[in-house]
């Protein structure tokens, strides 16, 4: 609304008339109600208003201070102070109140007449917990958008297929909601993206072949879905990507070759999945990749030598694959922190190169076909060892004596399932461990009075032994 002005034109000069246009552009930007108020844009206002009866509850109290028609006064509202339109709309649940964190929340439903806010260019309501309703179907009249953030709330249905106009998206933050439906082919069209994240949520279907055309993609995070199909090859072709997290999904098919040439990539993140073939040879190329994880899924052949060129590799996880043959001696040339192997058909001996694993904090070895017969002696003079599992790799003989110097750095030891006899020594109980599992092999004699004063043990299984005290001891 604006203020009316009496004019009689006919008595006006050429300077009035200036006077009064000048007047008009000055008051087109922040138009007065009658009463004196500014009023903001007419359609910010309806979208706002609207967005605030969606909600029942807030208990952040910043919706209750949205009073009057100055909408560019509000809590959370940024105008453009030329245009007078809102560009931003930043209601995140965890914010500060009278200075410390604080984290609030909003029940209700989104409001569709978001798509009224035409100018706007962040988009912020994540973490308000009760947050329900739909993406709005109009989405894609938002043209100036760079970021929607809607992570952290309860909302559901699909990603609107107008999604694909926002071509100066930036970010799509859909994370931990109830969405569901396909994953639309027009995500492809997002030139400008750089994160998407739609972790842990219902979303179905493939992964769609236009996601290759987002050449500014940074972060693609998927996990937690639904998803079925192959790894589409042309994620080949997102030569800035630096993330890649699919895991917990139902993907099926071979590791597209083809993401051995993204150079920028930092982690890759397959695990649980379904995922059939070999490790492709040309992730031997990924110079800058600090974590591999691949565990459970159904892969098969070697672990390749050409891993040791990853000079930044700290997280190598492969658990819970068919994967088989020697580990390679290159394998020691990597900055390791974390080693996983276990539950696949790797054969030893393992290569002495293992011992230069100066970092390597923790290591899973448990069930493989290793034949280890004896603990390997360079494994207590690995100085980072902090969690040692080989459950099941075939170690005989008695618990030996040159562990002793070692283990009071040791955290968790499990030496679970193999073939252990001979006693339980009484200088394990008097180390820090916090996890040990000697179950499932033929210990026999007493369990030794160190370990009922154990401190610090969270976790102590000994079943299945020929221990005469009890059978069973968990804490
Ligand atoms: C308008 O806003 C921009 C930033 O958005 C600021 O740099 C500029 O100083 C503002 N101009 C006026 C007249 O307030
Ligand atoms: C998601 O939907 C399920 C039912 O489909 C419901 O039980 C659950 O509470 C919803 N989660 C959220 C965060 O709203
Ligand atoms: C996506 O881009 C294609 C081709 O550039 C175009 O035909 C299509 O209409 C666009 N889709 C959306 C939803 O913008
Ligand atoms: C150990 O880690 C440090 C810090 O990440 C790194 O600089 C160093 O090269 C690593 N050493 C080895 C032997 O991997
Ligand atoms: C390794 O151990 C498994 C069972 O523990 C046995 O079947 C296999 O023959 C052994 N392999 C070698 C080479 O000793
Ligand atoms: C100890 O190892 C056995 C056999 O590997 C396993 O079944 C059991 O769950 C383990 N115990 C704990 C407490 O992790």
């Amino acid at each position: 609304m604006r203020k009316s002005i009496l004019f009689h034109p006919e008595k006006m000069g050429s300077k009035e008339v200036l006077v009064l246009l000048i007047i008009l552009m000055i008051t087109k930007g922040e138009c007065k109600a009658s009463d004196g108020e500014k009023t903001c844009h007419p359609n910010d206002l309806k979208a706002l208003i609207d967005f605030k009866s969606g909600i029942r509850h807030d208990d952040s109290f910043r919706l209750e201070k949205w009073i009057g028609r100055d909408c560019c006064k509000w809590d959370g509202i940024v105008c453009d102070n030329v245009t007078g339109r809102v560009i931003k709309m930043k209601l995140p649940g965890a914010m500060t109140i009278d200075d410390a964190p604080a984290q609030t929340s909003m029940d209700g439903v989104l409001s569709p007449s978001l798509s009224l806010l035409t100018s706007l260019e962040v988009l912020e309501l994540s973490g308000l917990s009760h947050l329900e309703g739909q993406i709005p179907p109009l989405i894609g009249n938002l043209a100036k958008l760079r970021t929607l953030a809607l992570s952290y709330n309860g909302l559901s249905g699909p990603i609107p297929e107008s999604i694909g106009k926002l071509s100066k998206l930036e970010e799509v933050h859909l994370n931990s909601n109830n969405f569901s439906g396909s994953l639309p082919s027009s995500l492809g069209n997002l030139s400008s993206l750089g994160t998407m994240d739609l972790t842990s949520n219902h979303f179905s279907g493939s992964i769609p072949h236009s996601i290759g055309n987002l050449m500014n993609l940074v972060n693609l995070y998927l996990e937690n879905n639904v998803l079925t199909g192959y790894i589409p090859k042309c994620i080949g072709n997102l030569q800035a990507l630096q993330d890649l997290k699919l895991s917990n999904n139902l993907l099926t098919g071979g590791i597209p070759f083809s993401i051995g040439k993204l150079s920028s990539l930092r982690s890759i993140l397959l695990d649980n999945n379904h995922l059939t073939g070999r490790i492709p040879s040309s992730f031997g190329q990924l110079k800058s990749l600090v974590t591999l994880s691949l565990q459970n899924n159904q892969l098969e052949g070697p672990v390749r030598s050409n891993l040791g060129q990853l000079q930044s590799l700290a997280e190598l996880n492969l658990g819970g694959n068919r994967l088989s043959g020697k580990l390679p001696k290159t394998i020691g040339l990597l900055p390791l922190f974390t080693l996983s192997i276990s539950n696949n058909m790797i054969e030893g001996p393992l290569p002495v190169e293992m011992s230069s694993l100066t970092n390597l904090s923790r290591l899973y070895l448990s069930f493989n076909p290793l034949n280890l017969s004896s603990i390997p002696t360079w494994l207590v003079d690995m100085p980072s060892i902090n969690a040692i599992h080989l459950a099941g790799c075939g170690i005989e003989g008695e618990i030996p004596r040159y562990l002793q110097s070692a283990a009071s750095r040791w955290a968790e030891l499990d030496l679970s399932a193999n073939h252990l006899t001979g006693s339980i020594p009484s200088w394990l109980g008097s180390f820090h461990l916090q996890h040990l599992n000697l179950s499932t092999n033929s210990l026999s004699s007493e369990i030794p009075a160190t370990f009922i004063s154990f401190e610090g043990l969270e976790e102590l299984d000994l079943h299945s032994n020929k221990l005469s005290d009890s059978e069973v001891i968990s804490s």
